[in-house]
């Protein structure tokens, strides 16, 4: 339980109230987003994404103007505007950057020298020791229940090897949608939790209505993984789209072809188009296997509000303990 007494630290140091991140979901994550959750009490996150960094300075401007809390920035390490990218992040004053795919090692240093906190996702445990010894503020540990790109370890499973791997916060994402996901993820050990599915129906998320619909009528087992033989797993919701998708990737790679160029173009754009147009044939509608969970559109607000409301009330001692009781009978 190394992390569990950085809690208070990690929340104070960030000035938020409650101990909830929303993902920086590239093209979902806007300013609006970012800003309702941070104005919440939590911590809204822009995506970049691979959007310019005009984009990112537009989307900082639009949450600044919207709230006087600190709120972050998703860096894509792979985005080809990453460097522009990362001259408006230093410039922007925001409170931290999370990082996706690639090493933010070249970056730590400059970022940190604002005060800007830095905690990548990291998929494994090997991968969360790694960034610690490079000196990140902490780490957000993502299950592959998770919506977007996985790795292959559950939140289960990484979150409490993560924790004693590392002497920095842990963060838990992928598969948490309320009360009950943060309460789990404090007693694995993690600090908070960063929650992406459940913010994708919120009020002020941008996607298009289709897409916010689809989220909302998923079942448990209405994801599926798509990328797994091109190399970068994501997982999206079933429809046209991933399934036309799997199956071409499956045809290329039973066939012992490694060229996937045909299957990757398909996938080019398709999550601008879920986001955009809603879709279903050429969009990717990436989202968690906790969209089972997610049955209406509400705020940001009501949301965080719910969430805290639940885990406060299981983590109440008798709530949980009673489980505990020994039966006598
Ligand atoms: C539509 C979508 C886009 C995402 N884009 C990114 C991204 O650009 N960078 C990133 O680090 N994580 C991204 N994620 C992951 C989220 O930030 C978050 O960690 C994840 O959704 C948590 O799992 P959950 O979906 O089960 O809540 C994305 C997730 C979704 C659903």
């Amino acid at each position: 339980m190394k992390g569990r007494d950085k809690m208070n630290a990690l929340t104070a140091r960030l000035g938020i109230k409650y101990p909830i991140f929303q993902g920086g979901m590239a093209w979902v994550a806007d300013g609006k987003l970012a800003a309702a959750v941070s104005n919440a009490g939590g911590l809204g996150i822009i995506g970049s994404g691979h959007a310019p960094a005009s984009y990112v300075q537009e989307q900082i401007d639009i949450a600044r103007e919207l709230t006087d809390k600190p709120f972050g920035v998703n860096m894509m390490l792979l985005s080809p505007f990453v460097d522009d990218v990362l001259e408006v992040v230093l410039k922007s004053n925001v409170a931290l950057v999370t990082t996706g795919a690639g090493d933010p090692a070249k970056y730590l240093k400059r970022l940190q020298a604002q005060n800007i906190m830095v905690l990548p996702v990291v998929p494994s445990v090997g991968l969360a020791k790694r960034m610690a010894r490079q000196g990140v503020d902490g780490v957000i540990a993502e299950g592959m229940e998770s919506g977007g790109h996985i790795g292959q370890m559950t939140t289960m499973t990484l979150v409490p090897q993560v924790v004693d791997a590392v002497d920095i916060p842990v963060i838990a994402a992928g598969g948490i949608g309320d009360g009950r996901g943060l309460a789990a993820a404090l007693a694995l050990g993690a600090v908070g939790v960063q929650m992406g599915t459940r913010f994708l129906t919120a009020t002020e998320s941008r996607i298009h209505e289709n897409y916010k619909a689809a989220v909302i009528k998923a079942k448990d087992v209405d994801t599926l993984v798509t990328g797994q033989y091109v190399g970068h797993a994501a997982r999206v919701l079933k429809n046209p789209m991933s399934r036309n998708f799997l199956k071409l990737e499956r045809e290329i790679a039973l066939s012992g072809s490694d060229d996937f160029k045909a299957v990757e173009e398909l996938g080019n754009g398709s999550l601008r188009k879920a986001v955009l147009d809603g879709d279903r044939d050429e969009g990717s509608f990436m989202a968690g296997q906790i969209s089972g969970l997610v049955k209406r559109e509400e705020s940001s607000a009501e949301i965080i509000q719910s969430v805290m409301a639940e885990a406060n009330a299981l983590l109440d001692h008798s709530a949980l303990q009673q489980q505990l009781q020994v039966n006598e009978s």
